[in-house]
């Protein structure tokens, strides 16, 4: 299995990162790939992903909720690195209006900037959508028609959103959610074929039942093929293999 979402230059791993990397490695999970949201955390994972290269993989964006009067020239610093190194994707990027309307705008500016990057250098994009998915998929959808691709991250929306984002050829990012009680996720996914499916953590947020409350470990995402093995009425390592092929497929892995 490939995380396909963790944040894992946060603070709660730098204890003890070594072991932690070798826990994750020992059960099965093959590669992490970690967003980035500030500047802040593009520092931090950068060093990261230079001291485990061949399996922490960067991405570099501006995350959505932190998009404030200075965005431009954030968005200016990072894109002075766009071609420093080799970025998995561009992300995490997209729109968020749950706690905050001040920035829509710039929140949106902002996005397109990215998306214009992820087009110029044929990269995949990690979306993150809050209360804002029509903004959110009619903006994608100008862009998927021009070659952009990418996921959805933590997707957990209506089957109707999730045809919307497979009929543009993403993907959908599937983390703990799923295994959530009450949550009608699996159901909104039946119809949906399994090779737009991308399993992902968003360490060290969303932890899956059993582990709700605790730090994510990318590891625990067993738990969310489990659920899928369902959804899909196929085995866990079925599950496991297909979504993996469809991670190294988005990502070029
Ligand atoms: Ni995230």
């Amino acid at each position: 299995m490939i995380d396909t979402h963790a944040h894992i230059d946060d603070e709660q791993y730098s204890e003890n990162i070594a072991e932690y990397i070798k826990e994750q490695q020992a059960c099965g999970v093959e590669k992490i790939l970690i967003p980035c949201v500030d500047l802040l955390s593009l520092r931090r994972l950068s060093s990261l992903c230079d001291e485990y290269s061949d399996y922490l993989l960067p991405a570099i964006g501006l995350h959505p909720e932190e998009v404030r009067e200075d965005y431009m020239s954030v968005l200016d610093e990072m894109e002075s690195l766009l071609d420093s190194r080799k970025w998995v994707g561009i992300g995490e990027i997209g729109l968020d209006y749950h706690f905050d309307k001040t920035y829509v705008l710039e929140q949106q500016l902002a996005f397109r900037r990215q998306l214009d990057w992820a087009l110029s250098r044929d990269l995949p994009v990690m979306v993150h959508n809050r209360d804002a998915t029509e903004d959110c998929l009619s903006i994608l959808e100008e862009y998927t028609s021009r070659g952009l691709s990418g996921v959805m991250h933590c997707f957990s929306g209506s089957h109707e959103t999730a045809e919307r984002v497979v009929d543009m050829g993403m993907y959908l990012g599937i983390g703990g959610v799923i295994t959530f009680k009450n949550c009608k996720l699996s159901e909104h996914l039946r119809g949906i074929g399994i090779e737009h499916i991308l399993t992902e953590t968003d360490s060290p947020y969303m932890s899956p039942v059993p582990h709700r409350g605790k730090r994510n470990e990318s590891r625990w995402m067993s738990y969310v093929i489990s659920e899928l093995s369902k959804v899909y009425g196929i085995s866990e390592d079925e599950v496991d293999r297909i979504t993996t092929t469809n991670a190294k497929r988005l990502f070029r892995l």
